[in-house]
């Protein structure tokens, strides 16, 4: 990717944020050593804040036992209401990790200022309908001027996204068919996601026939389905292979492997996998917990200001799941990840369009704490791997999903190292 003439190779905005600065933290770690060409990672953190900004810094060079970070990073100060600071930080960026959110609220002007300016952007966004909207209105944009605009590179998407991709490559014939498990692990002292979450998945759920609509605009022919249509699960369904209960999981994932798929189909026609995502619950008092908590976020949601009660108390609309404070260290230490993907589909020789799948694979993704140790490892490393596999990225830009922009790169060997594993649970069985 070209960088040439740009002080920064990558920007943070939105470093004060909660996650911003685990971001912010990441890239210093990334840019501690020089790269295989000698070269130290030239960065920025950006902000309306100078003070926060300083104080994301100084706790960054806390935690990686260095005296100061001041000297080598640069600080940009920029207001998403004031569009000349957007376009001052875009010309100055390669990349902008974007970590402003509700992305619904901010997203959009960062997008356009990045692709007038010639800067690629990244960002962790989990609300389906800002993806497919930038998709639908920039794509041609970033394509034009060469940049790629990179939505849900976080915890959402990118296990899933690549889980698939992985998986697929991983079965010897025709992957037709994926569902992926999540399950998420805490220590004693439990697990809470910061109320930035809370607040997308709220505005989010309240609007959801934009959402509708926008996908009824796209006029998007469906995907052809190849081999068996995969069987919907139950809203809640018990998982033997896991043991455990699971219902159909909310987040971005459905949405982010849908569009990639069809990317893949459309550009490379590779042949579509049907894909469904659920996350494990444990048992039968967690499912309990989990419908009550549901159904009083889905009743407030419907309304203006059953939202403002659920943005203003996320702790007692959660159950305690979301905070203004966010997790504790310890909280994050404790927690971990797993993406359980079953997959089937057609050895070689057996065509997909007779009879039953005849082959299984199951494999998984683990990771650390997904909002915010995972998160900023996942969009560290896209970034690195847009800025070093030039020549493995689409050829031209645009508004692309991770699994669209990252399947022929070394993203995944990256995660690898970065403690973001895939693997194989049980190999091809036919
Ligand atoms: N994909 C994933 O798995 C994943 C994981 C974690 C988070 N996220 C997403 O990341 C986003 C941020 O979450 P969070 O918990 O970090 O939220 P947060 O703590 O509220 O951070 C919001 C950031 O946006 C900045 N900001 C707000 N308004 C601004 C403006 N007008 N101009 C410039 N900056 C502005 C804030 O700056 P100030 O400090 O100056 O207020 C802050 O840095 C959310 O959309 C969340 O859903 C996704």
């Amino acid at each position: 990717m070209a960088v040439e003439g740009r002080p920064f190779q990558l920007v943070v905005f939105g470093a004060s944020g909660f996650t911003g600065q685990f971001v912010a933290e990441e890239v210093a770690r990334e840019a501690s050593g020089p790269d295989s060409a000698g070269a130290r990672l030239a960065w920025a953190v950006a902000g309306r804040s100078r003070e926060k900004l300083l104080g994301v810094l100084d706790r960054a060079a806390r935690k990686l036992g260095r005296p100061t970070l001041t000297s080598e990073v640069g600080i940009i100060i920029c207001d998403i209401s004031n569009p000349a600071s957007l376009d001052e930080m875009a010309q100055q960026a390669a990349i902008v990790l974007n970590c402003v959110g509700p992305y619904r609220f901010y997203g959009e002007p960062v997008v356009k200022a990045c692709i007038e300016n010639g800067a690629s952007c990244i960002d962790i966004c989990g609300e389906p309908q800002f993806l497919e909207e930038m998709h639908w209105k920039y794509n041609e944009k970033a394509a034009e001027k060469g940049v790629y605009i990179i939505g849900s590179s976080g915890f959402d998407s990118i296990p899933a996204d690549l889980g698939v991709l992985y998986t697929r490559n991983m079965l010897k014939g025709t992957l037709t068919a994926v569902e992926s498990f999540l399950t998420v692990n805490s220590g004693p002292e439990g697990m809470c996601i910061h109320d930035g979450t809370w607040q997308s998945a709220v505005h989010g759920f309240g609007d959801q026939n934009r959402l509708k609509a926008l996908r009824k605009q796209a006029k998007h022919k469906p995907l052809p389905i190849v081999g068996a249509k995969m069987k919907r699960r139950w809203p809640v369904s018990y998982t033997r292979e896991l043991k455990q209960y699971s219902i159909p999981f909310m987040g971005a994932d459905a949405s982010v492997v849908r569009r990639t798929q069809r990317y893949l189909y459309e550009k490379h026609e590779e042949s579509p996998v049907q894909y469904a995502a659920y996350v494990t619950l444990g048992g039968v008092t967690s499912v309990v917990k989990l419908m009550f908590a549901g159904l009083f976020f889905l009743f407030f949601v419907k309304f203006r200001f059953g939202r403002h009660l659920l943005v203003k108390f996320p702790w007692l609309f959660s159950f305690g799941y979301f905070t203004k404070q966010g997790p504790t260290q310890k909280q994050m230490e404790d927690a971990s990840f797993t993406f359980t993907f079953f997959g089937q589909g057609y050895s070689h020789g057996h065509s997909p369009k007779h009879g039953k799948p005849n082959v299984k694979i199951c494999t998984q993704v683990k990771g650390p704490e997904p909002g915010y140790v995972a998160t900023p490892i996942a969009m560290v490393q896209a970034a690195v791997t847009l800025l070093k596999d030039t020549p493995s990225l689409p050829k031209e830009g645009g508004v692309f999903t991770p699994g669209a922009a990252f399947s022929k790169t070394k993203l995944l060997d990256r995660l690898n190292k970065h403690g973001i594993e895939f693997s194989i649970i049980s190999h091809p069985e036919i």
